[in-house]
Parts: C-alpha cells; structure tokens; sequence
C-alpha cells in the first residue's frame, strides 16, 4: 500500500451498538479518503471498538494491542486507535499499559475520530466526554450491508440493573428527534436498504427525554409509513417499560417483524430484585402472554444470566420454570461476571465456578429443547426469508432470516443478497433451520394475514 493511499482496519467487539458505531468511524474515514483493508498489515490506522460487559474484554484488548505494538515497532507510523466502551472506562490505564496506542476516544466522541488522528502525529490524543446532552447529528456511516441498516434511536440508559457498566460507560440516556430517524430511514430505503434495526438500550423509554412521555409506538407507526422499508426491528425493549400500545403498534404495522427480544435475566423475584430490574416474574409473564395474544407466529428470545450474587438453587429453578413457561425461541445466556463501577460487584455470596457452569449447562440444556421444538413447527411450512448470502459454514448454500428472526440455510439458486424469498423449512435444529426455494410469490405476514402458512398436520406458533 503506498503512503499517498491511507487505509483503516477495524475489529468491533461488544454489541449492535458498537457494530453501529464501527461503521460510522469508517464512513467518517473513508469521508477522510482512507480505504477499508480486511488486515492490520495493511492498514495505516487500526482502530479496535471496544466492549467492556464480559470479564476478560481487558485482556483481550492488551493481548490484541500487544501484537499492534510489535507492527508498530517496524512501522513506526502506524497510527492505533482504541474506541468504546472499555475505552470510556479505562482511558488512564490503556495509557499507562500501552503508551504507543496513538488515540483513545470515548463512546461521545466518535465525531472527533478524524481531528484527534490529526493531532496524534505531534503526540498521543486522548479524548473522553462523561455525557452526551443532544443527540449527535448525523455522520456519515459505512454500512456493512446493502439491505440492512443499524438506526440509533437513543443512546445512554436510565436504568440501574446492578449488573450492568453500560450505564457508566454510555451515560445517560438522549433520544433522538423522531423526524431525524424517520429522515434517514427514508434515505436509507432510497439506497436500497430494506430492513433496519432500531437501536437503544431502552427502546420503550425512546422519547420521554423530549417530550415527557414514550414515543416508541409513535415512532413504530411513523417508520412502517415509509414505502419500500419491508422489516422493522429494535433492540432491546425493557421489560418494566414495554407497554401495550407498543405491542399493538408491532400487531398493527405491516413491516414490524414478528420477533421481540424481552430479556428477562431471571426468573426469581428475590433475585429480580436485587438486580433492580423493576419487575416481577409475573409480570413479565404477564407481558409474554400479551406479545403472544397480539401477535400470531410472534417469536421471543431473551437475555439470561446465571449465578447472579446470592443465586440460590431455589432461584435458578424459578429462572428455569420461567424459561419452560416463556418457552423462548432463543435464549442468550451469561454467567454472572462482577464488573467495575456496578453495584452488584460489592454483593455478598458471589457463586464458585463450578456451581455457576453446572446451572449454566443445565440452562442451556432446557432451552436447546425449547429452541428444537419451536423450529420443529416450522417443518413444512413456507416462510418469507431476507437472503443474507452465503453461509459462513458451506458457502455453497445462502442464508437468510424469517421475518421471526430464524436463521434458515437453504441450497442456492444465484438468490441476490437483500431479496425477499419464500422458502419452505425441510429440516430443523436448535439454533437454524433448513429449507428449500420454493417458486411463487413471496410470503409476506402481516400483508397476507397469514404467516406462518400452516402445513398439513402441523401446528403454528400461536395454536401451540
Ligand atoms: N440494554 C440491554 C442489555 C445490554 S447488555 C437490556 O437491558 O436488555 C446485554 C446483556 O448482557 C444483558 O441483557 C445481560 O444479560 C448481559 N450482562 C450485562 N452485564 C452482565 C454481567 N455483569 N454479567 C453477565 N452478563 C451481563
Ligand atoms: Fe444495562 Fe439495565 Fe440499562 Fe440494559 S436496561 S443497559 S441491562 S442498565
Ligand atoms: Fe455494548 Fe459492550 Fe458497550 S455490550 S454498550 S459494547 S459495554
């Protein structure tokens, strides 16, 4: 690569959130003129976005920053950025241990990328902000797909789960103005995007830092006005805030997708509690059988941690009764890691190893069969897929989702990335389904009122 030509490299751990951010570091870069090469040896600027949720996020970083050194060393100028979250929270100790990383900025200061790498070739330009007070206007952003897009509809949270550094790390929260979002929703679906995945950690709470009151629902309907936009998503709604006339806005508009992340963490209110997550089992019950009276097919995951502090086996079967109560299509499961600048970190009892591991198996045991059984009353029935390319395992078959958010691989006929397709489920496992192409229109929920097309002999989601 030759000097003139600058080019970036970017490695993105952690969630959606920082994937989003990923990308419009890149757009701002490649604004800047740098080009996107796929490793560090090439690269004049590696940039890591950082995540700091999981235990071992720290070392993971030095280990990688490690090896950038050693690049580094031969190429004197190369330029490392670290971003994100571990970022925001550390920025004084990655000076200390890696003093050759050239720019640390926080999760408020993605607009600066650009200005602090000018300002690193006289010396390293570290930038942290504790808060954003407006929502940051738009930057450009370099997606990742043609058909999809990440939409930010707020960042920061309010919420005070004991667990959780994403509040300390991400501030508080700022939605953003609901026009903005619809804007760039309809200039997304102009570029050809066809599904987007709304973002915030608290996605019912969106508004109530503007006018007082939660607009999610508002928001819902404005988005499923925009002609061409197929499929809505979010990620994640709370569920002490998730509220019926958000499940009457994803019944009602025709491209919300008929999936709903609820992440429950337990199903034990003494544990509930001493997470402070402001609900009770029954009443996030409750809330599941209102999703799945709305919404016919409806699929729900959720979000579990294990050998939360004080987690007594009594407790862990509550959060196992709760999970063949809610009986998830998915459940993503974490062990209890203690992290800095959270209040449950100074609990008393936290759980030896073991104990945590063997009710993590346990856990993931009992939902495994849950997520068979309920891609099991898939088999035979047709389902509208987004073509998402190849599979990552056997790139001679495609992959795509249902509107449900099932992972299905299926032969490849030439199918296009981002065209809708219909396919029939043939085969099912835990956590995809296979099937086959079949020709004829496409499927389409809500459109047809008839999703999922029941096959003989074969039960639908709703029916049980
Ligand atoms: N805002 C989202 C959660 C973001 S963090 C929400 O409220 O749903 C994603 C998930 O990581 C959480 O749902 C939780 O299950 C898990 N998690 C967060 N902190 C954790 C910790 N200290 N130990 C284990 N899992 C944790
Ligand atoms: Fe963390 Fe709770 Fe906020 Fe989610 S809602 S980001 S778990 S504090
Ligand atoms: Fe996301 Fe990790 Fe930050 S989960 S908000 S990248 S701490």
């Amino acid at each position: 690569m030759s000097v003139q030509s600058p080019t970036y490299y970017i490695r993105t751990f952690g969630c959606q959130m920082n994937a989003h951010d990923s990308e419009r570091m890149a757009g701002m870069l490649e604004s800047e003129g740098y080009a996107r090469v796929e490793q560090p040896d090439d690269a004049s600027v590696v940039l890591f976005n950082t995540c700091c949720i999981r235990e071992n996020a720290d070392q993971k970083l030095y280990g990688n920053l490690g090896h950038m050194k050693a690049l580094k060393d031969t190429r004197p100028d190369l330029r490392i950025v670290v971003g994100g979250c571990l970022a925001q929270k550390d920025k004084d100790v990655i000076q200390r241990r890696a003093p050759y990383v050239d720019v640390v900025l926080g999760t408020h200061n993605l607009a600066s990328l650009p200005r602090l790498l000018r300002e690193s070739t006289a010396g390293p330009a570290f930038e942290i902000l504790e808060q954003t007070e407006v929502f940051p206007s738009a930057l450009p952003s370099r997606r990742m797909s043609s058909w999809h897009a990440w939409v930010s509809i707020s960042i920061g949270c309010n919420n005070s789960c004991t667990f959780c550094i994403v509040p300390a790390v991400r501030g508080r929260e700022v939605s953003r103005r609901l026009g903005d979002i619809v804007a760039e929703v309809e200039s997304l679906v102009a570029d050809g995007v066809v599904e987007v995945t709304l973002l915030g950690q608290n996605v019912n709470s969106y508004g109530r830092d503007l006018d007082g009151t939660p607009m999610f629902s508002k928001l819902l309907r404005a988005l499923d006005r925009v002609v061409g936009l197929e499929r809505i998503r979010f990620t994640s709604p709370h569920p002490k805030d998730f509220r019926a006339d958000s499940v009457a806005a994803m019944a009602e508009c025709a491209a919300v997708c008929e999936h709903i992340h609820l992440p429950a963490q337990s199903g034990s209110d003494s544990c509930l509690k001493r997470m402070k997550r402001a609900y009770t089992r029954s009443s996030y019950l409750e809330k599941v059988r209102m999703v799945r009276a709305a919404i016919p097919g409806v699929a729900i995951t959720t979000d579990i941690i294990v050998g939360f502090p004080g987690e007594t086996e009594a407790e862990f079967q509550d959060t196992l009764t709760l999970v063949e109560e809610a009986r998830y299509d998915q459940a993503f499961t974490f062990q209890y890691s203690p992290r800095p600048m959270t209040s449950a970190a100074d609990l008393p009892d936290h759980l030896p190893k073991e104990v945590v591991q063997e009710r993590f198996e346990r856990l993931i045991a009992l939902q495994n069969g849950f997520s068979l059984e309920s891609n099991r009353r898939m088999l035979g029935n047709t389902f509208e897929v987004l073509v998402e390319g190849p599979s990552k395992k056997d790139p001679s078959r495609a992959s795509g989702r249902t509107r449900t958010n099932k992972l299905v691989h299926f032969l490849d006929d030439g199918a296009t990335q981002g065209s809708l397709r219909t396919i029939r489920v043939i085969a099912a496992r835990p956590h995809h389904v296979e099937g086959e192409l079949v020709d004829g229109p496409r499927r389409d929920a809500k459109r047809s009122m008839s999703l999922p097309l029941v096959g003989a002999g074969t039960a639908c989601d709703a029916c049980g």
